[in-house]
């Protein structure tokens, strides 16, 4: 049974957050001591699903005031397409919206289709596109959701 935690000082988590970054990004994943260095900062928080403490995903976000932001989201890749993220970004945005956040910030590659999909789902919608954002001139696509009703 999966199960989703959150947790608000990822201390202790790093090794294994790192471990699932970089089986779900592979050569784009980011380096240990940047991922670390984002987990541990005041404001970060992480979602993570877990069975029986196999981690199978996660979700780093950050939270200041009314605005959020999803700074990254991973899916243990032998896992993946079994709504696992769908269940993370379901969880996450409760709590958001019960912490009266108003508004979820992120940025996701043109050519990210599998996340792509998952956050037109959850109704995020384009707001900014930054050119050449990415390696290969991928551009980024800036995304919003309000949580207002
Ligand atoms: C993006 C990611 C987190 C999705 O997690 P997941 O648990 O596999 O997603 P879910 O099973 O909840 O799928 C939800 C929806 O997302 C879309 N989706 C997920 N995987 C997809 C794929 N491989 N191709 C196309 N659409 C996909 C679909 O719309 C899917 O709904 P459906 O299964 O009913 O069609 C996962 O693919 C991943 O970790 N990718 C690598 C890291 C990454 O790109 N993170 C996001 C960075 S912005």
């Amino acid at each position: 049974m999966n199960s989703i935690q959150f947790f608000d000082n990822a201390h202790g988590l790093e090794s294994c957050l790192i471990a699932l970054h970089k089986e779900a990004f592979g050569s784009l994943s980011w380096s240990a001591q940047d991922l670390c260095e984002l987990v541990n900062r005041p404001h970060y928080h992480v979602a993570v699903c877990s069975c029986e403490n196999f981690f199978s995903g996660f979700i780093l976000y950050s939270r200041l005031f009314d605005e959020a932001e999803i700074i990254t989201l991973a899916v243990k890749p032998t896992l993946q397409r079994r709504k696992i993220g769908t269940n993370l970004m379901k969880r996450v945005l409760e709590k958001l919206s019960k912490q009266e956040v108003q508004s979820v910030f992120l940025e996701v590659a043109e050519n990210n289709l599998a996340a792509l999909g998952l956050y037109h789902y959850f109704g995020f919608v384009e707001i900014n596109k930054r050119t050449n954002y990415y390696k290969g001139n991928l551009s980024a696509l800036c995304m919003k959701k309000s949580l207002l009703i």
